[in-house]
């Protein structure tokens, strides 16, 4: 397996006539597309359609949105496919080629997509920008965490530091998920340290299971803005 060197600075940044962009942050390994909900988006497969069951318009708006920005993903990296179908626990599943995750917020979609060979799992969120109350941050971070990333991130803005401290958590929980399958991984399970080099952060575990905390240790979170969405991006390297 390679060693994915991702950047906070993507290399290539494409933006499409309907508003979708895509970001190369390892290129030809590491793809990310962000879709503006409801614009242009592709529609979806009989079996993807099928994976949607009941679901509201919102949920069918996200879900759909989701999968054009994976798919679009999908084709940077050169793998057309038919379909990306939804494990047991809701996980998104890609051709056994890639490894890939999709967030959404209330007006766009993101995916990010990265080649088996140069990351085992990868993880992405997007912020939805809707502040966190004091009551749910206190089982979420820690302020010291908090204070951390604020001045990882230059923010003034506390709301926006505890936004990432969430974001970036939700991120590395669906990177571990598909080689840990722990689903109950708390949020201060988890913490998050600026890595030597500014570009990003790593991931120190808590109170968890052996196997899981040696997965744990494995991931990298990076983090950009594309079109004013601040997005994570954690992958694990080997
Ligand atoms: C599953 C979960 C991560 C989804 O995150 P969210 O912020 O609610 O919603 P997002 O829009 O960002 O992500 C939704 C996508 O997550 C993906 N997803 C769902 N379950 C997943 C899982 N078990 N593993 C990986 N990805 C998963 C899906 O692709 C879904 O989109 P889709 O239904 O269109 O395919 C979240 O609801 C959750 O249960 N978290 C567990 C608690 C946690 O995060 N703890 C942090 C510990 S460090």
């Amino acid at each position: 397996m390679l060693n994915l060197q991702v950047s906070q600075k993507p290399i290539l940044e494409h933006t499409d006539s309907d508003g979708s962009v895509i970001l190369d942050l390892a290129p030809g390994f590491l793809a990310v597309a962000l879709v503006r909900r409801g614009q242009g988006v592709r529609v979806a497969s009989a079996a993807e359609n099928q994976l949607l069951g009941k679901s509201t318009e919102r949920q069918r708006d996200g879900f759909l949105a989701g999968r054009h920005a994976a798919h679009l993903a999908c084709l940077r990296l050169g793998i057309a496919c038919e379909l990306i179908g939804r494990g047991r626990h809701g996980e998104p599943l890609f051709p056994a080629a890639l490894r890939g995750s999709i967030s959404h917020s209330r007006t766009v979609a993101v995916a990010a997509v990265a080649q088996a060979t140069a990351t085992q799992a990868v993880g992405v969120d997007v912020d939805d920008e809707r502040n966190l109350p004091a009551i749910a941050m206190a089982d979420i971070s820690w302020k010291s965490e908090v204070s951390r990333l604020q001045t990882f991130l230059s923010l003034s803005d506390l709301h926006a530091a505890e936004r990432f401290a969430f974001s970036a958590k939700e991120a590395v929980f669906k990177c571990q998920f598909p080689l840990t399958q722990n689903r109950r991984l708390g949020f201060k399970q988890v913490s998050l340290w600026p890595l030597k080099s500014g570009e990003g952060l790593q991931v120190r575990p808590h109170s968890t299971a052996k196997a899981t905390a040696e997965v744990l240790r494995r991931i990298s979170v990076v983090t950009l803005s594309c079109q004013g969405h601040r997005v994570v991006i954690a992958t694990a390297n080997q």
